[in-house]
């Protein structure tokens, strides 16, 4: 069978995004920087385009934007199926599962196991390694390396804490159903001594897929907090700012919890070890419904990079586009100072649009200014084709961001259509947004990274047009727009 098949019957297949060639694909899993490679491994079915018999996918990427797709690499079994979890690269060999130099990579993921003689339907941590940079993988004989015999303890995320001579392994994993954060530590990857739970009432219930680091406060290296990132029931995407010792997390009860993202399908976000100094994040787009895709479901998003900042002084999660999608835009057009008459006749409701671009392909870049003034709704439509447009801006009534996909292309699902409505503030009566579009998705940062909403929509294969629009009043927009085309290989 090809591995892919020809681009015409594949109208929604991303250019910047990793999708599998074929069939089903969720989390992102053992996210690791090594030797100059970007690592994405992912949950995948090889056999069928929904969910089952899972197992980590595997692809690789020099830019974070355009990847090859490798073997699986860690297969499941009769009795396991290989859910989510991290990797690392074990430098110093303290699991000893190096062999003559080369230092190890290790895999953490959770053993789901299904009616399995020993293990009878757990889920337990188990370890696989490479000594050949992350071609092949090998699962360790003395597995599972950790397990409380309970049947819904998984997702483990692994780093090294302290320096390094002198420090230990971490292992963060959740009792899903109860809601709870387990730390664990280990100085040789195999043997894990559990320190301490967390709970928090702040959170939604269902807790999935955590991640915890540090991060420096507003660029300041002096200050530093941690970040906890937890999916939690229901689509959606939680951090706690907090402080950690190794051993526990302590949530700071003063910094309110808040959304990594508020679009209807970011989940399962994680972040790369082995990036010192950066934190990226990237999250599985695709949880809640059946794309109509053929013939993979599911995208990763595009890749951002995590900071804190403070807020009118409230510490906050913000996200930034990854810079090395800076790196491959090819400016279209830039417009300062446009005045949008959304005052004209049959005003307020219907506004104005005005045509401001239309780039070469679905795959663009999309920054504006928007000083709504007098308008009521005032923003920017990307993806606009003949039939379609994807609508994104301020409601001055509510004071809220909104992206509006009731007439980006096929609508999906129940719910689909309805507009996706954040809080947002003006700064200096204006509001900035950042969009990036692939072909079957818009990812929106508004106010330099501080409300991220990201969501899958599916329009036509001409939809390579930008407008920007005011309804019930005149708006004065800035807006610059972008192909985004990345040098290395397309498949
Ligand atoms: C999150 C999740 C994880 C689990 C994996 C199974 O989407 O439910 O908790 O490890 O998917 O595929």
């Amino acid at each position: 069978m090809p591995t892919s098949e020809p681009a015409a019957t594949e109208p929604y297949r991303p250019r910047l995004h990793f999708s599998p060639a074929r069939n089903w694909m969720n989390d992102p899993n053992g996210l690791l920087f090594h030797d100059g490679t970007y690592h994405l491994f992912f949950q995948h079915n090889p056999g069928a385009p929904e969910w089952g018999d899972i197992a980590w996918g595997h692809a690789t990427s020099s830019d974070l934007l355009t990847w090859t797709e490798h073997p699986v690499a860690i297969p499941a079994t009769e009795h396991e199926m290989i859910f989510s979890g991290s990797a690392v690269v074990d430098a110093a060999n303290t699991s000893g599962l190096g062999v003559a130099e080369v230092a190890p990579l290790v895999a953490i993921y959770t053993s789901a196991y299904r009616d399995h003689p020993v293990h009878g339907g757990n889920q337990a941590q188990s370890v696989a390694f490479s000594v050949d940079g992350g071609r092949t993988w090998e699962k360790y004989a003395g597995n599972p390396v950790h397990d409380r015999g309970r049947t819904d303890y998984r997702d483990p995320k692994v780093f090294w804490f302290g320096p390094p001579d002198g420090g230990h392994w971490v292992m963060v994993a959740v009792d899903a159903d109860a809601s709870r954060l387990v730390v664990n530590v280990s100085d040789d990857l195999l043997r894990w001594r559990t320190t301490s739970t967390f709970e928090s009432a702040r959170l939604p219930e269902m807790w999935e897929c955590p991640d915890l680091f540090p991060l420096v406060v507003d660029g300041d290296p002096e200050r530093a907090r941690w970040v906890l990132v937890l999916s939690t029931g229901g689509p959606g995407q939680h951090y706690v700012v907090g402080d950690f010792d190794g051993e526990r997390f302590v949530e700071d009860a003063e910094v309110p919890t808040g959304r990594v993202d508020h679009g209807a399908d970011l989940y399962a976000a994680a972040t790369y070890n082995g990036l010192p100094g950066r934190r990226v994040l990237i999250g599985w787009m695709g949880q809640a419904f059946r794309a109509p895709t053929s013939p993979w479901q599911g995208i990763m998003s595009a890749p951002r990079d995590l900071g804190l900042r403070a807020v009118e002084g409230v510490l906050r999660l913000v996200s930034q586009f990854s810079r090395e999608i800076d790196k491959a835009e090819r400016e279209v057009v830039s417009v300062e100072g446009l005045v949008v008459d959304g005052s004209g006749p049959g005003s307020p409701g219907a506004g104005a649009t005005v045509v401001v671009g239309r780039g070469a392909g679905l795959q663009q870049r999309v920054r504006a200014r928007i000083v709504p003034g007098a308008a009521s709704f005032a923003g920017i439509r990307v993806l606009v084709g003949e039939t379609c447009g994807t609508s994104i801006g301020y409601d001055r009534t509510t004071g809220e961001l909104v992206l509006d996909r009731s007439a980006s292309g096929v609508v999906a699902h129940e719910g689909f259509a309805t507009p996706r409505r954040v809080p947002v503030r003006l700064v200096d009566g204006a509001l900035t947004l950042d969009v990036l579009t692939d072909a079957m998705s818009v990812e929106l940062l508004a106010n330099d990274g501080e409300v991220v909403v990201s969501e899958l929509v599916f329009p036509g294969s001409d939809a390579v047009g930008v407008e920007v629009f005011a309804e019930g009043g005149d708006a004065v927009v800035d807006v610059r727009v972008a192909d985004v085309v990345p040098e290395g290989p397309r498949d």
